[in-house]
């Protein structure tokens, strides 16, 4: 790879993104690991609301885990949201309030791996590293032909070594984004663009008329599926209040707000049923359907139906009942909460739909 050659094409392609304007540590930490996983249009609202109300480190070390995840709702992968809580605590413990400035330090602390250390340390303190993500391994199988499969920690090794020998010492930050541009913008997984690519005539996958075969890929797993019903319970006693709670600390997005679910797509009379612990003292005023929804996470699949179920107190009842019986196994954790509140949690996309 001639940095070159790639960096000149950079120079006159590359987007204009609001962590490139201002290039911060701080800045470029939170912008990686928003790009981790998440597209970079949908970061860039996301990015800017998450520096006005985190400005520094200390503010996210301080800020409430809740608040944090309400400003990563949506962008799904929320071990990162809290990651990057215990990584502000981390630098503030360790290292006076601010990022590391090398790999070996940022690979000390949470949520960072080989390919954020070097993203940050080359982008924010010019450290002559390599920054390995799907672009630069796509970029560099096609150029040479490697045939190396996506994904492997071999492949990851061997462009490391390849990016070490070719990046230029002077701008080894942009030469790591530029193969991130390229890679968005020219040399896509899909339908590569190879006759706008500056390096056309020398790729050697693009003069195999085999572009599109790099990098090598494994044949995905099947993932199973798990059908829910998904209820949205309003309390209605002139004031609505939804019923909630907050999954547990661990595992499949951990912390955030959910709605009722039952496992199995239930006809309305097995809903009435499964609810009854959940309505006692309230009568049901309405059913409605809500419309179906997959939602694919990394390795399992939910295939949702959905309810809206509209209570009022029975005579006699008044709000103590929003206050459940947490010995029951079917309420644990579940409360009723008003408008206000309810904006205020993060829930996950995958609810979106109900919520
Ligand atoms: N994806 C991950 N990091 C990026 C960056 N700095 N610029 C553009 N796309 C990216």
């Amino acid at each position: 790879m001639d940095a070159l050659i790639l960096l000149s094409w950079y120079d006159e392609n590359h987007r204009s993104l609001p962590w490139r304007s201002t290039r911060t540590p701080y800045g470029t930490w939170i912008s990686e690991a928003m790009l981790q996983q998440t597209r970079v249009t949908t970061v860039i609202d996301y990015y800017k609301r998450f520096m006005i109300l985190f400005p520094t480190i200390e503010a996210l070390a301080n800020a409430s885990e809740d608040e944090v995840y309400k400003a990563w709702e949506g962008l799904g992968y929320y071990s990162r949201a809290r990651n990057l809580q215990r990584c502000a605590r981390e630098c503030v413990e360790r290292f006076h309030g601010n990022l590391p400035d090398n790999v070996d330090d940022l690979l000390s602390l949470s949520g960072i791996g080989p390919y954020m250390a070097g993203a940050i340390a080359s982008q924010a303190f010019n450290k002559v590293v390599p920054a390995v993500d799907g672009n630069a391994v796509r970029i560099y199988t096609r150029l040479l032909a490697l045939p190396l499969y996506a994904g492997d920690s071999k492949t990851n090794a061997e462009i490391a070594s390849r990016i070490e020998k070719d990046i230029d010492p002077d701008r080894p930050g942009d030469f790591n984004q530029a193969l991130m541009d390229l890679g968005a913008g020219i040399c896509t997984p899909k339908s590569p663009k190879c006759d706008a690519c500056p390096f056309e005539t020398s790729c050697e996958a693009n003069l195999l008329g085999l572009a599109s075969d790099f990098p090598k890929r494994r044949e995905k797993k099947k993932v199973p599926v798990y059908p829910y019903t998904i209820v949205k319970l309003i309390f209605d006693d002139g004031i609505k209040h939804v019923c909630v709670r907050k999954r547990p600390s661990t595992g499949l997005l951990a912390n955030l707000y959910e709605l009722i679910s039952f496992p199995g797509h239930l006809d309305e009379a097995s809903l009435r049923i499964a609810l009854i612990h959940h309505t006692r003292n309230t009568t049901i005023v309405s059913v409605r359907r809500l419309t179906s929804k997959t939602h694919v996470f990394s390795h399992l699949k939910w295939d949702m139906i959905g309810y809206e179920v509209v209570v009022q107190p029975q005579k006699n009842t008044d709000r103590a009942i929003m206050f459940f019986d947490q010995g029951h196994d079917r309420l644990v954790g579940y409360r009723y909460v008003n408008k206000e509140e309810y904006a205020e949690l993060a829930f996950p996309s995958a609810l979106r739909n109900y919520v």
